[in-house]
């Protein structure tokens, strides 16, 4: 945190998102007040707390509209305000073209190679384009010198970087791609690949989950475009503008904030069961999603049909818990895998269960971050089956709530968070069978084994913390900006 003050003394911080970090929502007496579940907000928010500045976003909420003022910026966080949030709010087509349409029915299953076909449709590109066009006034208007950091995030915002780069051509501009990047091939068959690839070489620094993702996007960008690609230096120019291409694994923060006034383990223990009503000697697993096909939430289910099918003995004394937030719920692939996933839980608990034992719990709707900590505090193990994940900050913040060094994680190798998070069981997660005897060796595993794991992944938790993730980042702006500065004056 000290790191991320001490770089930036007198430089202006501006984020961009789609998603915004509070959403305030209309109730029967006033607003309440919701903090979404997104990795991204879940990474960010630390860090703009630390830096101050502005946080442009799209208004999600139900309340605002009316609320706030003529030019919809807001002290934040409401308890104790440290920067600004500013709301771009998006009419129902808008949010059609740009955050349903583009965003999460193209580019989402495109990079995510989710065997969910990606679909691409020039209306949805046209009114993308325009939302990030209106996100670039909402900089420009925000900017009170010519050359402020931008911290531009996701795919919902490809066609930014250059959109800023025009209207502040010395802004120094940092993008985080938040999702993976695919290999060439699977990139290419985007209609706009060129335009996207243009778009985000608007950026000072481009930066990945990991290494791996930075390769495929130098493979794409050489495929696709004529440009000056440096490998050993990890850059690309176009047109006279060099933009670096960089790793930058995120994290969460350390101790992270949900764990604020947590009760010990052994109550939580007690407490989620009591509330679950699940037996008090009865083993937890705990899955924690959005309801998203890229979870591999239906993958795990079967997963727990195999495990007890070949392991009976666990019948009675083993639960799934999957919590999952809806999510995206206007897209007909989200809601199919909704009910996909209540029909396929209401089999195998018919199967394995009888009238007092169901083996998978499943509880669809939010649950706030301190609720998430004590679920996770209360179980015996977590699982994270993604079929494919830029990072995963489940993984990392299961292994945060632990500090009594118990708890084993079940990681699929296919997230961003297995090649930090090596101490965890990982899992193919298509490959159903090996995923369940995986949950046997979990159940089965020492207290002895549980600790030496955990602690080897608390500490890399808490060493490459959000504040890292952030500082390297700036660090690394910084010393573009300075660089920048020098030749300015020669
Ligand atoms: C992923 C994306 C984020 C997004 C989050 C929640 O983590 O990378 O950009 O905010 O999912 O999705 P939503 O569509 O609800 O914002």
């Amino acid at each position: 945190q000290k790191l991320i003050a001490e770089e930036l003394p007198g430089t202006q911080v501006i984020a961009v998102s789609n998603r915004e970090p509070y959403i305030h929502n209309k109730t029967e007496d006033g607003a309440s007040l919701q903090i979404p579940a997104s990795g991204l907000v879940t990474a960010l928010e630390p860090v703009m707390r630390a830096c101050g500045g502005t946080w442009i976003a799209h208004g999600s909420g139900t309340a605002d509209r009316e609320t706030v003022d003529s030019d919809d910026r807001i002290p934040v966080p409401p308890d104790e305000p440290s920067y600004t949030l500013r709301r771009v709010w998006l009419t129902e087509e808008e949010q059609d073209g740009y955050y349903y349409g583009m965003a999460n029915e193209g580019l989402w299953p495109l990079c995510h190679i989710s065997f969910v076909r990606p679909s691409f449709r020039e209306s949805n590109w046209s009114i993308y384009q325009q939302v990030n066009e209106r996100f670039a006034d909402a900089v420009a208007a925000e900017a009170r010198a010519p050359d402020p950091i931008v911290l531009v995030q996701d795919y919902h915002f490809a066609t930014l970087p250059a959109m800023i780069r025009k209207r502040l051509p010395r802004a120094t501009i940092i993008t985080f791609w938040h999702i993976p990047w695919p290999n060439s091939e699977t990139f290419g068959i985007c209609p706009w690949r060129e335009e996207i690839i243009r778009g985000l070489l608007g950026s000072s620094i481009l930066g990945f989950h990991t290494r791996f993702h930075c390769n495929n996007f130098l493979e794409t960008v050489d495929r696709f475009i004529e440009s000056r690609i440096d490998r050993e230096n990890a850059s690309v120019t176009l047109e006279e503008h060099e933009s670096l291409i960089r790793p930058y694994p995120i994290s969460i923060d350390w101790p992270p904030a949900a764990m604020k006034g947590q009760k010990p383990v052994e109550d939580c223990r007690r407490i989620v069961r009591e509330r679950l009503g699940i037996g008090q000697n009865t083993r937890i697993a705990i899955g924690v999603e959005r309801f998203d096909y890229t979870k591999g939430v239906l993958d795990r289910m079967h997963a727990v049909d195999d495990f007890l099918t070949r392991h009976p003995e666990w019948i009675g004394r083993f639960v799934l818990v999957q919590v999952a937030a809806p999510t995206r719920t206007k897209l007909e692939s989200y809601r199919r895998l909704q009910e996909e996933a209540i029909e396929l839980a209401g089999l195998i608990n018919e199967k394995h269960g009888d009238g007092s034992y169901q083996p998978i719990m499943l509880i669809i709707r939010h649950h706030e971050p301190r609720e998430v900590f004590e679920l996770f505090r209360g179980a015996d193990i977590c699982v994270v089956s993604s079929l494919h994940d830029g990072m995963n900050l489940v993984a990392k913040e299961f292994v945060a709530a632990r500090d009594d060094d118990q708890g084993v994680l079940i990681l699929s190798q296919f997230a961003g968070a297995s090649r930090e998070l090596a101490a965890a069981l990982l899992i193919n997660p298509y490959d159903s069978y090996g995923t369940a005897e995986i949950f046997q060796q979990a159940l089965t595993m020492p207290e002895e084994q549980q600790r030496e794991r955990m602690q080897l992944m608390r500490a890399q938790v808490r060493e490459r913390n959000v504040y890292r993730w952030a500082a390297q980042m700036l660090v690394d702006a910084s010393r573009l900006r300075n660089h920048q500065r020098i030749l300015d004056l020669a």
